[in-house]
């Protein structure tokens, strides 16, 4: 899609359809809907105003209603875009809004359409808060972006519905200068991009998307992005002694992928932080030898979000270029049941020398992060964050609205919950505080890879992550419940989500001096 942002009335603009928000204003409970529009352009109002006095329409966040031939304005279709309660409005309602609007255009078989910026001022503040332009008008390409596509690529008879061009149409006001929204628009454009990016790996079926394609697709993300990458395989674990990450990657015909990708500001203090974001990259889970019940195994191809997300959040740093250093660090396997698989009882011993007795091998997310947040660590990270559909127990815990949140310090957790406030996508953070630390406890190993029982299974994936994080400050992000979505929504395609990549961004950018 040619995403392009013009100053003008949108009254004025010749469309086959111009899209328009609108939302409730109506505050007590039981008070009926009254919707308003956020456009100052007395055509476009009055276009609306006989249907918007109907009340057919009620504003509700993912609501629409088309009208052709609309009186007074050069666009041939008028499409009014709920946005739910003015009281409650943020950016994230302009995302989904944005993202709903493309999403209508696309069964009508419109090439090209057209979004006017919200203006805020066209209600007074006791109705609604000002929103920050730049912010808005980033959120408004993010959606419009994020719903473009569909993850209909292996299907013959697919139908080419995508939108050609969409202009965002904008008019001059004091309180967003061009310059703030032509600003939000870039960076949405990037930020899109990535997300949809890491979408397009996560979509991939376990037989396209290997180990070895994922680091043939990374590397050339990085070449095109200017990153330097490298991508190492089953030498380079020996080498390094990563026996947690060997552990998972033995059982299976394809060889393992560890993926490096480094971004470097042009300039650094010396002591400066390094940040490391490390991917789960599982291009495909059967459980291993614990292996999986036959039933929603397929789904065991999205295993690889993590990486996916850390993939896409290094695709826009490469472009936003933060002044941090960045090494994003993806360790991908297959974990496959075989002759030469790993096996419960095993004792691996992992690359920081801790030794691990292997419970359940269905627990390998663990494994190879393990290894990776070590990795990162030799590699000179400060700072780790890292990314997995790591445990079922977190989508028990939290259903597939928040995903996990976890840290062994407060502080860098809060940077990264500040991150959410921008990045729209919703984290609930879960303990794993030094007092679960038995549940790992093993008779003959170090650790082993599961809690000694079900209860509170997140935590203690997290607790033996931060046996590997030590003392370094380390965020743990567990995507299992929110890296696919299984319900078709207004704004977005079913499919994966590409979760965190925002977020990570975000988090960041907070580091740049
Ligand atoms: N990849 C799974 C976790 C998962 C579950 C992701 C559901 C997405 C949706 C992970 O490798 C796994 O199997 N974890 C086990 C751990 C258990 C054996 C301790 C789990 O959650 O059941
Ligand atoms: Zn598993
Ligand atoms: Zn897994």
């Amino acid at each position: 899609m040619d995403t392009k942002l013009v100053f003008q009335d949108a009254a004025g603009l010749p469309t086959p359809m111009l899209a328009v928000f609108a939302v409730d204003i109506a505050t007590g409970e039981s008070e009926e809907p009254l919707p308003a529009l956020l456009v100052t352009s007395d055509a476009v109002t009055n276009a609306a105003a006989k249907v918007l006095a109907s009340g057919e329409f009620k504003a509700a966040l993912g609501e629409t209603l088309l009208l052709h031939a609309p009186n007074g304005l050069k666009a041939e279709r008028l499409l009014i875009v709920g946005l739910g309660k003015a009281k409650t409005l943020s950016v994230n309602e302009i995302r989904k809004g944005a993202g709903t609007a493309v999403r209508a255009a696309k069964p009508l078989s419109l090439r090209d359409m057209a979004i006017a910026f919200p203006e805020d001022h066209a209600l007074s503040d006791e109705h609604l808060e000002s929103l920050p332009g730049p912010l808005m008008s980033r959120a408004l390409v993010e959606g419009a972006e994020l719903a473009e596509v569909d993850y209909d690529i292996y299907r013959s008879d697919r139908k080419d519905r995508s939108i050609g061009t969409l202009t965002v149409v904008a008019k001059d006001s004091e309180k967003s200068t061009r310059a703030e929204i032509q600003a939000g628009f870039g960076e949405g454009l990037i930020v899109a991009a990535a997300q949809n990016f890491t979408r397009s790996l996560v979509n991939e079926p376990g037989n396209v998307l290997t180990p070895t394609v994922l680091g043939e697709r990374a590397a050339a993300m990085c070449k095109e992005m200017g990153l330097k990458c490298e991508v190492h395989s089953t030498r380079k674990l020996h080498e390094l002694k990563m026996g947690a990450f060997w552990a998972v990657a033995q059982g299976s015909a394809e060889p393992p992928a560890l993926i490096v990708m480094t971004y470097e500001p042009k300039t650094a203090a010396a002591d400066a932080p390094v940040l490391g974001l490390v991917g789960k990259g599982i291009t495909f889970d059967t459980g291993g030898i614990s292996i999986k019940p036959a039933e929603g195994m397929e789904k065991m191809k999205y295993d690889m979000a993590g990486a996916g997300a850390m993939i896409g959040a290094m695709r826009a740093i490469a472009q936003l270029k933060p002044k941090v250093k960045v090494i994003g660090v993806v360790c991908s396997a297959e974990n496959m049941p075989d002759g030469k698989a790993f096996k419960p009882g095993d004792v691996v011993t992992a690359m920081s020398g801790k030794t691990i007795e292997v419970v359940n091998t269905d627990a390998e997310g663990r494994l190879v992060l393990a290894d990776g947040l070590h990795y990162a660590k030799t590699l000179g990270c400060t700072h780790l964050i890292d990314a997995a559909t790591l445990t079922g127990a977190c989508v028990v815990a939290l259903g597939i609205l928040n995903a996990g949140l976890f840290s062994n310090d407060d502080a860098t957790c809060e940077k990264f919950q500040e991150a959410l406030k921008t990045s729209g996508e919703k984290f609930w953070r879960l303990p794993c505080t030094d007092d679960y630390k038995d549940q790992i406890k093993s008779a003959i190993a170090d650790m082993m890879n599961t809690g000694k029982n079900r209860w509170g299974g997140a935590t203690s994936a997290a607790m033996f992550l931060k046996e590997f994080a030590l003392d370094t400050p380390w965020v743990h992000l567990d995507i299992a419940g929110c890296a696919w979505n299984d319900e078709n929504k207004p704004w977005i395609a079913n499919g994966p989500s590409g979760i965190a990549v925002r977020s990570i961004l975000e988090w960041v950018r907070s580091y740049s001096a």
